[in-house]
């Protein structure tokens, strides 16, 4: 059987079959951070047609911390309502859900609010001045990571991620092309990674024992000016040892540099990470061809393949795929749509 359509286990979660979808910032909330009908759609659908882990997108802990004014937040107990609600479609069609939480640091918009980044360095020219967090600040962010993750666990939510890539704020601590700080927060490697690593050992430390933590990170950052492979790599050792359960490999994301993109372009450093720290991976990465997915689980390169575009593309990528790979016995379909689908199996609800 194809390994894409094999149940996959994480601590006290089963997940039907290996295909994420990736989160993805929509830019459609409402502007005090609740989800709304374009979510239950967006994601329900997903689920519908067969997804065996949806994460939420980048889900902002802090009001200043939101790429857009359009963000989806979790900054206050208000959002847990409606949040729930989606949950609790998404399960009903044996899918989970996680979300990611996260924070844009120096790389927010957040319309009129004042902008915190680790350094008095903007993004780029286009962007605001951060404000540079002192200690207590810091402290206050990680306070603010850790109530996210309550409400996350009071909304139902099956996994938490930690956005940890993309130049967000936590990787922005992580990299010294943003981390100038002199404090014992920045300048070492140990010191770059105190702020993640603290974030990371509250949000544990609230988490049920059975829920897995994922942590997105960027493995490079493509210039010789910024942390490599290898330092990474030291880092999702720290990770695991604070709890983290499985690192999401990504890439970039500190600068405005363009990456030269590829089919399966991250998948080595998911291989990489995965073999050293001995910890599981979630490769990404235009894995949009059922083939390669299946190859890079195949070949053991990671545990889990996330699907971004190819999802925006195809929501029913899944029924593709299993078509592609001969697994359309392991796929439920909904009985709503059981005519479209004659000799798949239903589930009946
Ligand atoms: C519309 C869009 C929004 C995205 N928003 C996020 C996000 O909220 N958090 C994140 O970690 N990555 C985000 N990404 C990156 C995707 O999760 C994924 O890593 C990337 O698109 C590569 O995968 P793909 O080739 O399957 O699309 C976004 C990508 C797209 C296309």
């Amino acid at each position: 059987m194809a390994v894409l359509f094999e149940p996959y286990s994480l601590k006290g979660v089963t997940l039907k079959n290996r295909v994420v979808m990736s989160p993805m910032c929509q830019y459609s909330a409402e502007v005090d951070g609740q989800i709304n009908a374009w979510h239950f759609v967006h994601l329900g659908a997903r689920a519908l047609y067969g997804v065996g882990l949806i994460l939420v997108e980048a889900t902002s802990v802090q009001s200043c911390g939101r790429l857009s004014t359009h963000d989806v937040g979790l900054w206050s107990d208000l959002h847990i309502e409606r949040l729930a609600k989606l949950v609790e479609f998404v399960h009903a069609q044996g899918a989970k859900i996680g979300i990611q939480l996260a924070h844009a640091g120096r790389k927010a918009q957040p319309g009129d609010e004042p902008i915190v980044g680790p350094t008095e360095v903007p993004f780029s020219d286009r962007y605001a001045i951060p404000h540079a967090l002192t200690p207590e600040e810091i402290q206050e962010v990680t306070r603010d990571f850790v109530r996210a993750a309550q409400r996350a666990v009071k909304a139902g939510f099956d996994v938490i991620e930690l956005h940890a890539a993309h130049g967000y704020l936590l990787q922005q601590f992580l990299s010294p092309l943003s981390n100038w700080r002199t404090d014992h927060y920045g300048g070492s490697e140990q010191n770059r990674l105190r702020f993640p690593l603290e974030v990371l050992q509250e949000i544990k430390r609230v988490l049920p024992p059975p829920m897995p933590l994922f942590v997105r990170v960027s493995a490079v950052e493509y210039t010789s000016e910024g942390y490599g492979l290898e330092e990474m790599i030291r880092f999702c050792h720290a990770f695991k040892e604070a709890g983290a359960d499985l690192i999401d490999v990504s890439s970039g994301g500190a600068t405005p540099a363009a990456v030269n993109d590829y089919p399966g372009y991250q998948v080595p450093y998911a291989r990489r990470i995965r073999q050293e720290v001995e910890i599981p991976t979630m490769a990404v990465g235009i894995l949009g061809s059922p083939a390669l997915s299946e190859a890079v689980l195949a070949s053991g390169d990671a545990d889990l393949v996330a699907q971004g575009r190819a999802l925006l593309r195809n929501p029913a990528w899944v029924m593709e795929a299993a078509r592609e790979l001969n697994a359309v016995t392991e796929v439920l379909v909904p009985r709503q749509y059981g005519r479209a689908f004659p000799g798949w199996p239903r589930l009946e609800r």
